[in-house]
């Protein structure tokens, strides 16, 4: 059912814990499920992400699309974490089965929460991010899930 990238991140998941004092932090959950998920970005004056750590309180697919979502932002700038969307994130896990499909968006919207947070700390617009939800399940249609 599982990949084995997807069991390799899920046992081992990458990048695990907290970023004192982050340049920004995002928090998003999915009231459907309950899970949640927490994202720590470090960034540089140069608007590169240096360092990236994720807290989950959450299913297997959420660790591992997490964990594969931190090492995909690692070393990027802000630009190119917007690129990092669940699907990509999917794609380097060798895909997740259909019913899991919505666990991959708390990460890419985790990500973006946590880039909402680092513009809003410094005052800046970053082109192409809109405010992110802190349930992800809103808006979604039942039959999705
Ligand atoms: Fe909730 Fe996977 S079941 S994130």
């Amino acid at each position: 059912m599982y990949s084995e990238k997807v069991m390799d991140h899920f046992q081992n998941p990458r990048n695990v814990g907290e970023i004192e004092n982050a340049s920004g932090v995002g928090t998003v959950g999915n009231a459907k499920c309950g899970d949640i998920m927490r994202m720590y970005l470090d960034i540089d004056e140069n608007g590169v992400i240096r360092d990236c750590k994720f807290k989950t309180f959450g299913c297997g697919a959420a660790v591992a699309t997490s964990s594969m979502a931190t090492e995909l932002v690692m070393g990027k700038t802000i630009q190119e974490a917007l690129e990092v969307t669940n699907k990509a994130v999917m794609e380097a896990l060798d895909g997740l089965p259909p019913v899991k499909v919505h666990c991959s968006l708390l990460a890419e919207e985790a990500i973006h929460a946590a880039l909402w947070d680092y513009a809003e700390k410094n005052g800046i617009k970053i082109e192409g991010l809109e405010k992110p939800k802190n349930d992800i399940s809103e808006g979604e249609e039942e039959e999705d899930y």
